[in-house]
């Protein structure tokens, strides 16, 4: 499974970078917002660290708009995935751009028959949102599962980029269920490295080196 990380903070990614855990980064306006950055500058900053797709997200309602914003994010690098959300327009617009060559990423994906439009429509990537609909008492991986298995049944494309994500845990059933890629905010890739009988068996050979009085170094 490959980890896009969810985020427009460049620190973060770096810091992720280094390690190999990033095989591409998601933004969307809030995480914008949160950046406190012009939009093109850091999205082009995030491009010029990273080889992987980088999504930038339009914010027209009509295609139209979504189409000409898409091409004017494009072209802020090579590596840009246009998102667009999964509305009538947004399939339109997911058609257009993805025709001209440019991968494009369908986002806010809550049923298995968006994720089967925007096949059709020639997305790159489909966004089903797992942890908003865990919000609503409704299991996300479900939905997961059942893209898989349509896009499995007829050989379509699409890559599932599993997106809200919120806890480890959501990570390993991703994975489990057969997610192409999990978008994740840093913190959560971090939480997966935890486990609490790794933090107590490490204080245990600890204890027990002391106990030896000898050095490594
Ligand atoms: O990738 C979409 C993601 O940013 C939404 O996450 O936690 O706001 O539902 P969340």
């Amino acid at each position: 499974m490959k980890f896009f990380v969810d985020t427009a903070d460049v620190d973060a990614i770096a810091e992720l970078n280094e390690l190999g855990m990033v095989d591409g980064v998601t933004t969307n306006p809030s995480l914008i917002m949160k950046s406190g950055r012009d939009i093109r500058e850091v999205t082009k900053q995030i491009c010029d660290m990273i080889d992987g797709p980088v999504s930038a997200e339009t914010v027209a309602l009509e295609s139209e708009g979504m189409i000409a914003e898409g091409r004017e994010l494009a072209a802020i690098a090579d590596n840009i995935a246009i998102k667009v959300p999964l509305t009538w327009d947004g399939l339109k617009a997911c058609r257009v751009l993805s025709g001209e060559g440019r991968m494009v990423n369908v986002t806010l994906c809550f049923s298995a028959n968006q994720a089967l439009l925007a096949a059709k429509a020639g997305a790159t990537f489909i966004s089903p949102f797992i942890g908003r609909l865990d919000d609503l008492n409704i299991d996300g991986m479900d939905l997961i599962g059942d893209i898989r298995t349509i896009y499995d049944n007829y050989g379509f494309e699409t890559q599932i980029l599993a997106a809200s994500i919120r806890t480890a845990n959501h990570m390993k059933e991703a994975a489990l269920i057969g997610a192409d890629v999990a978008t994740a905010p840093p913190a959560v890739i971090q939480a997966m490295a935890n486990h609490a009988l790794t933090d107590k068996g490490l204080d245990a050979f600890l204890k027990d080196w002391e106990k030896t009085g000898q050095k490594i170094l």
